[in-house]
């Protein structure tokens, strides 16, 4: 199995970055934010728990999304491995992810890369992202310093646990969509030998 951990900033091209990887790998993505947004539309009780946060831009507490994470990782699937968007966001959230990996998918997180962009392309990419994606947190520009002022309180420190594990490699996340997956599957065929996987 190849399990990656796309990682960065809100607005750094996770989403948009995972699509090709899933295709290129025969992995199944696993978006907590687009997981989200789903239960909000649907109106579900997990929808209702998470919608405050997400509306101001701050993270839903971790046992809400863990538990969420893991109902989605039992699902059964022929993929080769996951990537994992968005989440974790905390380092109890890398712990959580690290455990059920291990119990569920009898693995391990194989990658932890990293999309770097920085800050004032990071709000204009929202800005323009919110003209089309309906999102109420792309909408508004306080909201999406919040998102980014999140990401630096809680999420970072998620980068320190996986460069000590090896397993953190950056990538530049501006520039052409494609040149940018380029780099990425290159750190993806790096590790060990494929098997016939992919
Ligand atoms: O990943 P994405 O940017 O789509 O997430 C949107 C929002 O969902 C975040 O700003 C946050 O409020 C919430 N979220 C979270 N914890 C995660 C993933 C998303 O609280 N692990
Ligand atoms: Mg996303």
């Amino acid at each position: 199995m190849i399990n990656i951990v796309l990682f960065g900033p809100p607005g750094s091209g996770k989403g948009t970055q995972a699509q090709n990887l899933i295709t290129k790998f025969n992995l199944k993505q696993i978006s907590t934010g687009d997981l989200f947004r789903f239960n909000i539309k649907n109106d579900t009780e997990l929808g209702k728990q998470a919608k405050s946060y997400i509306d101001k831009g701050e993270l839903v507490p971790d046992k809400v999304t863990i538990d969420m994470l893991i109902d989605e990782v039992k699902k059964p699937t022929d993929a080769a491995g996951f990537i994992f968007d968005g989440f974790p966001r905390t380092a109890e959230q890398t712990e959580a992810l690290e455990t059920i990996v291990k119990e569920h998918l009898n693995s391990e997180i194989s990658i932890c890369l990293a999309l770097i962009v920085e800050d004032e392309i990071l709000v204009e990419r929202l800005l323009k992202r919110g003209e089309t994606s309906g999102r109420t947190d792309d909408s508004n520009v306080e909201i999406i310093r919040n998102r980014i002022k999140e990401y630096y309180a809680k999420t970072a420190e998620v980068a320190e646990l996986y460069k000590r594990q090896g397993k953190y490699v950056e990538v530049n996340g501006v520039g052409e969509i494609n040149e940018i997956s380029e780099k990425l599957y290159a750190e993806i065929e790096k590790l060990a030998p494929p098997k016939g996987k992919y």
